[in-house]
């Protein structure tokens, strides 16, 4: 709750192109909060560092994600969106809680573990507590809920085990945050693995669609999709590719898994794919159109930068000094 009102926190890594698994698993819902809630969307650029970036390219990419997030339909106007290094108390407030967070818990996280994998020459100390700095994203905002994907459900765990062992402590000092996995969408799958994730990391192009993909492209990826060697268009775990081409369609077009089934009930793989593409493609366009127009608007995106910092400031301190208060540090003097 901040200021009585319901509060939200989400966030994206400005690592890579944004997928069409992040689209749907996340940023197609944040839509929806701005009325109830009071809504604050991170380019989480501090997190991006956790893995060796190049600077002008990470510049570069945060910006075109803060841009995104307005193209894909956020209005900057009703929604708080700014970047992570702009406020301060991200980072202050991570190393308190690092003082309340077990290696024991750390040690737990998977992503920790696949991440150490694939980046052997560098597992540095940021890396092993993302958690934490996600958790003082989360809280503080005093988040209610924090709509993500699926593969952010343990960082959630952790966030409010964090939080409610800190005000078992000190009393009522964080809301305890829900995540909001959507129903559909919440576990986008690769299009080359389908039993992996969709990931914006992922070595083979082909394997994701990427949000500024054009349609010849996208048409092109979903025809190549690996499925299986059957020809009916069937929910089921057995066939993970189909699954996920169903659940995409869904999706896109608004219809449940049985309706997409009854639509194709006669049609083969090869039609199939090509309708997805083609909804998937239908649903992209406009966001890209606005994209490349808002990108032609240099001083109108300076501004929200601005304005958005100023107020994810003055929200952030006021937790940030409460917490600072509890835990014993002295009183600033005017
Ligand atoms: P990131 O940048 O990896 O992903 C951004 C969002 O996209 C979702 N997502 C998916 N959803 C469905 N299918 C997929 N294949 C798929 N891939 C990604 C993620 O679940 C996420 O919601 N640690 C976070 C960023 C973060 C954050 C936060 C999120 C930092 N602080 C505080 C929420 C609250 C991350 O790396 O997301």
């Amino acid at each position: 709750m901040l200021d009585g009102k319901k509060s939200l926190f989400s966030g994206m890594q400005a690592t890579g192109t944004l997928t069409l698994g992040n689209y749907l698993g996340a940023l197609k819902n944040w839509v929806d909060f701005e009325e109830e809630y009071e809504t604050f969307y991170c380019v989480v650029d501090m997190h991006s560092i956790t893995v060796r970036q190049d600077p002008a390219e990470l510049r570069k990419r945060a910006r075109s994600l803060l841009t995104l997030y307005i193209a894909a339909g956020l209005n900057p106007e009703k929604n708080c969106i700014y970047y992570q290094s702009h406020v301060s108390a991200h980072a202050e407030l991570s190393w308190i809680l690092n003082c309340f967070t077990y290696m024991g818990e750390l040690n737990r996280m998977t992503q920790f573990k696949d991440k150490a994998a694939k980046h052997t020459d560098n597992i540095n100390a940021g890396l092993y507590t993302y958690p934490v700095l996600m958790a003082a994203d989360i809280l503080l905002f005093q988040s209610d809920i924090v709509p993500v994907g699926f593969d952010q459900k343990q960082h959630l765990e952790i966030t409010r085990d964090i939080a409610e062992r800190f005000n078992s402590v000190y009393g009522d000092v964080f809301t305890i945050p829900d995540p909001y996995i959507g129903k559909q969408g919440a576990k986008i799958m690769s299009l080359q693995e389908p039993e992996k994730k969709m990931s914006k990391s992922d070595e083979n192009p082909n394997a994701s669609i990427f949000l500024m993909d054009d349609t010849d492209t996208i048409i092109r990826k979903f025809k190549r999709a690996v499925t299986d060697s059957e020809s009916e268009i069937r929910y089921s775990e057995d066939k993970p590719g189909i699954s996920n081409l169903i659940d995409v369609y869904g999706i896109t077009t608004g219809k449940s898994v049985a309706e997409t089934e009854k639509e194709f009930a006669s049609s083969g793989y090869g039609d199939f794919k090509l309708a997805v593409g083609e909804s998937v493609a239908n649903m992209l366009k406009p966001i890209q159109d606005k994209y490349a127009e808002l990108q032609k608007d240099k001083d109108y995106i300076d501004n929200i930068i601005k304005v958005n910092a100023d107020k994810a400031n003055y929200y952030a301190t006021k937790t940030l000094r409460k917490v600072q208060k509890k835990v014993g540090f002295p009183e600033r003097i005017r």
